[in-house]
């Protein structure tokens, strides 16, 4: 399989989230600067070994299309906003994303400075979280977050494209979502109840058996089967965050998946509810306020992207530019496949 990006790397206690959209004509500057991602994080992370420094990049749809045109991944499209009798999701603009992680927020910190910079006059950051550890793995609502994450064994087939989908093997879909949480209207609930709501006890984090887990709780809307009974995983890498004076106090939601469908039922299962109705109980004290899917394809397909350059712009050209089969020239086509807007 290619070696994927470092989507697998081990829980860290800092990471950066940032949500990009790139404006019309900058896609070449986006193309060199994908390339160039891991060269910039070796020179913030080869300096401090111990940190753990890692960046993964994914790419939204409408920039697929901009960017690269076809071959595009299967499953990449703009995220499937769902509305609930209750709750919503919404889905927010993004072109490309950052997950940077690191055991220390100045190296996570430098290595975003690096990569604005590089995106200056042709990209704005249109959401940017600085996401934190808390205690042992908790989220704000103070439940340990990620223990049912696939065993390292299992990760690789649950997080990345396999042989289904040729040329993008050791790719991920990416889907984030950030969520506020009402502290206030939770913090009213008995601990009791709060641990109905995700299906675990609260202090020590063990699962409740099946035939005491609500059919509402986080856990019972999130374990997914296939036909043979086997269980569907993604691989979640969620972080805290928030501002104490503004009353924010949120989580940011980030799972990797193979198979985008995956990560897509378990979010239906949330808002819509199973039956209808019947949604996840923690979506009462937690709004999803963005939503984003991106594809990140493999180290290989990045490092790719530096020869795969074209002029943009026919007039830097020396010949114009071929009509692609069947079609007229586009002017604004980056000359490499069938570029779309
Ligand atoms: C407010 C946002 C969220 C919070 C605070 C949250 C928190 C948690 C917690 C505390 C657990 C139990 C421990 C663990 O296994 O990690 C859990 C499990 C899980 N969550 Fe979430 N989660 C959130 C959103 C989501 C979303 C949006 C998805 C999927 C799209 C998701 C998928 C899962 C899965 C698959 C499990 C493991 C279930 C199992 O195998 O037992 N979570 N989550």
């Amino acid at each position: 399989m290619s070696q994927p990006q470092d989507i697998l790397s081990p829980i860290t206690d800092a990471a950066i989230f940032l949500t990009v959209c790139v404006d019309p004509g900058g896609e070449e500057t986006v193309k060199d600067l994908l390339a160039d991602v891991p060269g910039l994080k070796r020179s913030v992370g080869f300096r401090i070994p111990e940190g753990g420094l890692a960046c993964v990049v994914g790419i939204g749809s409408g920039l697929w299309d901009r960017m690269l045109g076809p071959p595009k991944p299967a499953g990449l499209h703009p995220f499937k906003e769902l509305r609930g009798e209750t709750h919503a999701a919404p889905s927010t603009p993004g072109d490309l994303f950052f997950h940077i992680r690191a055991t220390r927020m100045d190296m996570c910190f430098e290595l975003a400075q690096l990569l604005n910079d590089r995106l200056e006059g042709v990209a704005r950051v249109v959401d940017e979280v600085h996401g934190f550890k808390s205690f042992d793995e908790r989220d704000l609502l103070g439940f340990v977050d990620g223990t049912e994450n696939p065993e390292p064994y299992e990760a690789p087939a649950a997080a990345l494209v396999g042989e289904e989908e040729p040329g993008f093997e050791g790719g991920s879909y990416l889907i984030v979502q950030k969520y506020l949480h009402d502290l206030t209207a939770w913090n009213r609930l008995t601990v009791e109840d709060q641990e109905q709501a995700f299906g675990r006890t609260k202090l020590d984090d063990v699962e409740f058996p099946d035939e005491d887990k609500a059919s509402n709780s986080h856990l019972v809307l999130n374990v997914i089967e296939d036909e043979n009974g086997e269980e569907r995983q993604i691989m979640r890498f969620n972080m805290p965050f928030g501002r104490v004076g503004e009353a924010e106090f949120g989580t940011y939601f980030i799972g990797y998946a193979g198979d985008v469908g995956v990560t897509e039922l378990m979010l239906e299962r949330m808002f819509i509810g199973v039956p209808p109705g019947n949604h996840d109980r923690i979506l009462d004290f937690s709004t999803a306020i963005t939503g984003s899917l991106f594809f990140v394809p493999s180290a290989e397909f990045l490092d790719g992207l530096e020869d795969a350059g074209a002029p943009a712009d026919p007039a830097d050209a020396s010949d114009p530019p071929a009509p692609a089969e069947g079609g007229e020239p586009d002017a604004g086509s980056l000359g490499i496949g069938n570029a779309r807007t």
